[in-house]
């Protein structure tokens, strides 16, 4: 494992937005996964100012969603889609065939998540995940102490993911459900980036990387990624 501190969430979204173009220029085609929620937007935005700037071809890469509220599209606003379509696939001109975003209103979850899963496979397995971490210590929607499922799944979700996912939805109550790349699946990712920024994440990254893997602590067992890359700012740093 790695770990790279940067002063401030902005000198981080800058750094890892240049090591995913980088990863992107010397593997195109590509499938990468990228989180939705806050802690990688400045990151988005960065890696879409260096392709207006000719530093990289975004569309040579492909994408797939890691997970989406069940019950919501991209008519509500904070569904994963939403965020990952206004704030990077429209403005990075990504076309619709490079990326498979989740279906959340899927009449059949079970076929959704089998619909992601032979897009991953098609893309022969996940080149790049750029993860965020919960306050519960969740990653994607794989929720501490959730049965493990090796690929995509269905989960009810955890009771602070229901608290804390209130941010995207303007306060209004989320989905009792969600739909989620499962972490074996993650763990077989060729590269793994966890993102965490600000003091209040100190606790949950010391859990996820100071004490043994857990499945309370989901982010805990990407200690088992070959090729894990841990970016923090200073704020997390410093209170571990
Ligand atoms: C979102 C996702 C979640 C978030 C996590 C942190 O697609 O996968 O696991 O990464 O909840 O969210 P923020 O970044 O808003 O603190």
């Amino acid at each position: 494992m790695k770990i790279w501190i940067e002063d401030t969430p902005e000198t981080l979204a800058a750094e890892v937005a240049a090591y995913i173009a980088g990863y992107i220029r010397r593997h195109p085609g590509a499938l990468m996964c990228f989180a939705a929620g806050d802690t990688p937007l400045q990151m988005l935005a960065r890696l879409v100012q260096m392709q207006a700037q000719g530093e990289v071809d975004l569309a040579s890469a492909r994408y797939v969603g890691l997970d989406e509220w069940q019950g919501i599209g991209y008519e509500t606003k904070g569904s994963c889609c939403q965020v990952m379509r206004d704030c990077f696939y429209t403005p990075a001109a990504i076309p619709e065939e490079r990326m498979l975003l989740w279906n959340g209103k899927a009449e059949e979850p079970q076929a959704e998540c089998a619909r992601v899963d032979a897009w991953i496979e098609r893309c022969g397995g996940i080149g790049l995940a750029l993860l965020g971490v919960g306050m519960n210590g969740h990653i994607g929607f794989n929720e501490p102490g959730a049965p493990v499922q090796p690929a995509c799944q269905v989960v009810a979700l955890d009771a602070v993911t229901a608290t804390v996912g209130r941010k995207y939805f303007g306060g209004a109550e989320c989905p009792s459900h969600g739909m989620t790349i499962g972490l074996p699946r993650l763990l077989q990712a060729d590269e793994a980036m966890l993102m965490a920024t600000g003091a209040k994440k100190a606790p949950v990254m010391r859990k996820a990387l100071c004490e043994p893997v857990s499945a309370e602590t989901p982010a805990s067992q990407l200690q088992r990624h070959p090729k894990l890359t841990v970016c923090l700012d200073r704020a997390v740093w410093e209170n571990l």
